[in-house]
């Protein structure tokens, strides 16, 4: 395993007080990214019932997949969040070979490691599998079909991932944004700061997520598991309400009370590298029911964010 050896020790050292404890292991890999940051902010107050192992790519790099196996050994987790992932969307029209590593072939290894030693896997994954042609929101079951690169490199993840290990959860999600981080809403609130105008596309539909909410809704999925009940396959998360970007954008202001006048335009208008799904909306009622989990309104959720302040 390629670790620093300050890291490796600090990793060990957390092992030997699990062994100490036997409580179930918890490794939750991307832990600086908006989601593995929320999570640990969580795990402060559940270190009675799980070890939690924080990992980032300089102790886990998922474009090395032959690292996982000698990691898994080690630790012997219960439970794997893969919470880290190329995502750079448009960088992965040009970074084909890495977007795949990480997000494909480095989840199917994650995935047949949690099969050897019976570990549950809860991997992340996108609402970009879907080609934006739907009309109404997208079952689990709904076929995927994306259209850009990223999307592409997330589906072969989730195939893997069920192939390799026919137990794993899969968890799509959309819109990600969290106080930590780089997102939607503090871009937003920063060009709002800096033009007196501002154009943002009208015709991408789709569902916010706070990272926060989704966190919770992770850990609440981890208490379920832990107390005995199984569940397996795809699920979808998202906050509940269905907006435009430009809709979000105007929630943003309004909420900042900034002046920037916003105008709406279209994907035409605004080219990027990579392919963007006009229709995003994803049907949650599948995680509702088997996970009892209540999901927050996007604009309850945006309100959350700005109470709880964030680093610019
Ligand atoms: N953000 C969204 O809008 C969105 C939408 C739909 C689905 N998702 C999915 O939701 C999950 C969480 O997303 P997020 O917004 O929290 O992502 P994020 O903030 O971009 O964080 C991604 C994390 O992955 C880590 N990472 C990247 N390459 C790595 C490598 N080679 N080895 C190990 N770690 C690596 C990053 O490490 P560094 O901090 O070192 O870069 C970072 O901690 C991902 O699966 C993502 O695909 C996100």
């Amino acid at each position: 395993m390629k670790n620093g050896p300050s890291n490796q020790k600090s990793l060990v050292r957390e092992n030997n007080q699990k062994n100490s404890r036997m409580k179930p292991v918890v490794i939750v890999t991307g832990k600086n990214g908006q989601l593995g940051w929320e999570l640990q902010q969580l795990a402060v107050a559940l270190e009675e019932q799980y070890h939690f192992i924080f990992t980032d790519r300089t102790n886990l790099n998922l474009s090395d997949p032959s690292t996982i196996a000698p990691l898994f050994e080690q630790f012997q987790p219960n439970y794997f969040i893969n919470c880290a992932a190329y995502t750079t969307v448009d960088k992965a029209e040009t970074e084909k070979e890495l977007a795949l590593t990480i997000n494909g072939t480095a989840v199917g290894e994650i995935a047949r490691c949690c099969e050897k030693q019976h570990c549950q896997l809860i991997t992340i994954s996108t609402d970009y599998v879907f080609d934006g042609n739907g009309t109404a929101p997208y079952k689990t079951d709904t076929v995927a079909n994306p259209v850009n690169y990223y999307g592409y490199s997330k589906l072969v993840g989730e195939q893997l991932a069920l192939k390799n290990n026919p137990s794993s959860i899969i968890i799509r999600t959309s819109w990600v944004y969290s106080q930590h981080g780089n997102n939607f809403v503090k871009t937003m609130l920063r060009l709002m700061k800096e033009k007196s105008e501002l154009k943002i596309v009208n015709d991408q539909i789709g569902c916010p997520t706070f990272a926060a909410d989704l966190a919770k809704a992770i850990i609440s999925m981890l208490h379920e598991i832990q107390s005995g009940n199984k569940h397996a396959g795809i699920y979808h998360y998202s906050n509940s309400g269905v907006i435009s970007w430009f809709d979000f954008a105007v929630a943003i202001k309004k909420l900042a009370n900034l002046p920037t006048a916003l105008y709406p335009i279209t994907t035409a208008e605004f080219p990027t590298p990579a392919k963007r799904p006009a229709y995003s909306v994803m049907d949650t009622s599948k995680i509702i029911a088997d996970f009892g989990i209540g999901i927050p309104h996007w604009e309850e959720s945006l309100r959350q964010f700005f109470y709880k302040g964030f680093r610019e």
